[in-house]
């Protein structure tokens, strides 16, 4: 761990989209340009992290697998894109949490501080699924920040064609959001 107390705060953030022209991965480089400067994120790709196995996973970590629970475990901070998919939370984002909530009490999620946020071309932005991705982590003992939210709607309208953040007012949202995320992250670490 680093020293959330003062210093930089090191932050794994993925999308839980797979998808090249994602709002979603392109909120999270928003993220990584408008980043304050107590804040070094990362960006973790989920695209080599296999479908969650039981046997696979009794054989050893699959190199995807170890590869974002290692990320994980040297980031002070977890920050979350995801998409909404039939009200819920998509598969790959769930997908990524359920291997990286492996062993229980002592997975790489447990009293790590973390940031949900997401984007939708719908009008709640993501909201129903990112309430439901809260839910996981209750079990995981992950500190989720319950306030503010970040909801990206009508996100066709916020992107460029090069997936650039050009909406004004959320550019703004962010960046409260995010020194919010900083805040709380030296609240709550342990
Ligand atoms: C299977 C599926 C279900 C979807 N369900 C919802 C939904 O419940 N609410 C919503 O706002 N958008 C829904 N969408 C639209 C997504 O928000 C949209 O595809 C979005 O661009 C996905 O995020 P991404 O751009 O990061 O890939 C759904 C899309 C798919 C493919």
């Amino acid at each position: 761990m680093g020293d959330p107390s003062g210093g930089v705060i090191r932050v794994l953030g993925f999308a839980g989209s797979l998808r090249r022209a994602s709002y979603n991965r392109a909120l999270l480089a928003a993220v990584v340009e408008a980043a304050p400067a107590d804040l070094a994120i990362t960006v973790f790709d989920l695209a080599p992290v296999p479908l969650y196995n039981g046997d696979v996973e009794a054989q050893g970590d699959p190199p995807g697998v170890a590869a974002f629970k290692a990320a994980i475990a040297a980031a002070d901070a977890v920050l979350i894109a995801t998409p909404e998919y039939n009200h819920g939370v998509p598969g790959v984002t769930k997908n990524a949490i359920d291997w990286a909530s492996r062993p229980p009490g002592r997975a790489v999620l447990d009293r790590k501080p973390v940031a949900i946020m997401g984007a939708s071309p719908g009008i709640t932005g993501s909201a129903r699924g990112q309430s439901q991705l809260r839910q996981a982590f209750e079990f995981t003992n992950s500190y989720a920040m319950p306030q503010p939210e970040l909801l990206v709607f009508r996100a066709h309208e916020k992107f460029d064609a090069d997936g650039r953040l050009t909406d004004e007012a959320t550019r703004t949202h962010l960046g409260r959001f995010l020194a919010a995320f900083a805040a709380w992250v030296r609240r709550v670490r342990d």
